[in-house]
């Protein structure tokens, strides 16, 4: 198991450097196996997703070479299995994806149903509902979904939830399919135009990404094509919010600025100064923060995945904050973690009523999931004494080289882990 320990009070300081976006990269690194010829992507974040992702196009007979630790050659042509097994992705949500990109590939999939971090019900109704209007059948049999058809079918889908993946998985199923394939109600996060971009960049034909219609004409093959993800709006904005928290300037660079806009609004709120330049922010910090409102929406709306790290700057504010959850069901299991701090926080459904104290105490708290890790890292810089956050590997899925960026910004943090503590008893 591994824990992070950190001893809070630090302002941030410094300059950060964001890394390629993880949920771009989950969906185009299947995206891949869709080329006739090899594919070099760049600036991929060194994240344990990523590896379990090359792990099983590894396993799918995909030739997949590092360049370096942010780029990796992958030849998809001697790919020749449409079955990934629950091992081969480790539970990951993304691993969806393998459906939506098998599929457009061989007319056949069969994978695991999708992980991922515990928010209540996680549905895919509407991927299958896209690959059925592709001309697919699909059967959830023996703890497996599996798509096949004879030749997939340009079709009109309209999403009745706007949903990042099954937006993805009938991108990844459409691209090669015959005729024209509408997708209405579309998801307009930053990672879909990245999809679209690399997809069209192989040789697809896919307009409309970033709006909710998203219009596809199949091509008959795409080929191999080299492609920079781009960088992570969610880890730039933890690094924000890490600054806010702590009274700290912090420049966050490699970032496109109009992807934080919701994020730069609501930090700017509780009273931060930030500056925008072309491909950096800058956030200073200089008083305590003030209460805001919250609501999580699709994008361009503040993003769900935001929510845990700005409720928690909003623990130390002045005054009560009232937080929305509107994506999932069941995204506040943190609270209790924070509550352990210190933090005076009432969960009513999908609403958090946040009263700001002055400030967190240390405590042994853990990464309930992916962001909520991060939001507990954000809470530990900020409370008195030393907070140790269990289950940290969470944190790994989707952050690179967490501990050393945020040391490097002057946090005492440090990582340890099951062997360290054996090793410092044998001492
Ligand atoms: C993606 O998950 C992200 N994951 C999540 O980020 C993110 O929280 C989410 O989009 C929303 O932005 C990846 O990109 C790998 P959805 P996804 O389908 O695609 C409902 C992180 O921390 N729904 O957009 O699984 C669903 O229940 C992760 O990086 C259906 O009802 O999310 C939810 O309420 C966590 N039926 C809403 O739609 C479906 O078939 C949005 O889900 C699909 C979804």
């Amino acid at each position: 198991m591994v824990k992070f320990v950190i001893s809070g009070g630090r302002p941030l300081k410094g300059c950060v450097k964001i890394s390629g976006a993880k949920n771009a990269a989950v969906a185009i690194l299947p995206g891949v196996l869709l080329a006739d010829s090899p594919c070099i992507i760049e600036n991929l974040p060194e994240i344990s997703d990523v590896v379990a992702i090359c792990t099983a196009l590894r396993e799918l007979g995909a030739t997949v070479r590092f360049i370096d630790s942010s780029t990796v050659e992958i030849d998809p042509t001697n790919v020749n299995s449409f079955y990934v097994s629950k091992e081969m992705t480790q539970g990951m949500r993304a691993s969806s994806y393998f459906l939506g990109a098998l599929l457009g590939r061989f007319n056949r999939a069969r994978v695991a149903p999708p992980g991922g971090c515990d928010f209540g019900v996680r549905p895919i109704d509407q991927h299958i509902k896209g690959f059925e209007a592709l001309g697919a059948k699909v059967t959830i049999e023996n703890g497996m979904v599996e798509a096949r058809s004879q030749k997939l079918g340009g079709c009109s889908i309209y999403l009745d939830v706007v949903s990042v993946g099954a937006t993805v998985n009938i991108m990844l199923a459409a691209v090669k399919a015959r005729g024209t394939t509408i997708i209405e109600n579309a998801a307009r996060e930053p990672h879909i135009v990245d999809l679209a971009n690399f997809l069209n960049s192989m040789g697809a034909n896919i307009m409309g990404a970033g709006t909710n219609v998203i219009k596809i004409r199949g091509v008959e093959s795409l080929h191999g094509t080299t492609y920079s993800i781009i960088p992570d709006q969610i880890e730039a904005g933890t690094y924000m919010a890490a600054a806010v928290a702590t009274q700290g300037d912090v420049t966050i660079t490699n970032v496109i600025p109009k992807h934080l806009e919701s994020i730069v609004a609501k930090l700017a709120e509780t009273g931060a100064e930030i500056e925008q330049f072309d491909e950096a922010v800058r956030v200073k910090m200089s008083v305590r923060p003030r209460k805001c409102n919250v609501k999580t929406m699709p994008h361009p709306g503040f993003p769900t995945d935001m929510q845990p790290q700005i409720a928690t700057v909003l623990t130390i504010a002045d005054g009560t904050s009232i937080v929305t959850e509107g994506v999932w069901d069941n995204r506040f299991r943190y609270v209790d973690q924070l509550t352990l701090m210190g933090a005076s926080v009432q969960v009513d459904g999908k609403m958090a009523v946040i009263t700001g104290v002055d400030k967190l105490k240390s405590a042994p708290v853990k990464a309930v999931d992916l962001r909520a890790g991060a939001a507990m890292i954000i809470a530990g810089l900020m409370a008195e004494g030393t907070t140790v956050v269990e289950d940290s590997g969470h944190i790994d899925r989707g952050y690179e080289r967490v501990v050393e960026k945020f040391a490097s910004l002057g946090a005492d943090i440090h990582r340890e882990t099951e062997n360290d503590f054996i090793d410092s008893l044998a001492e």
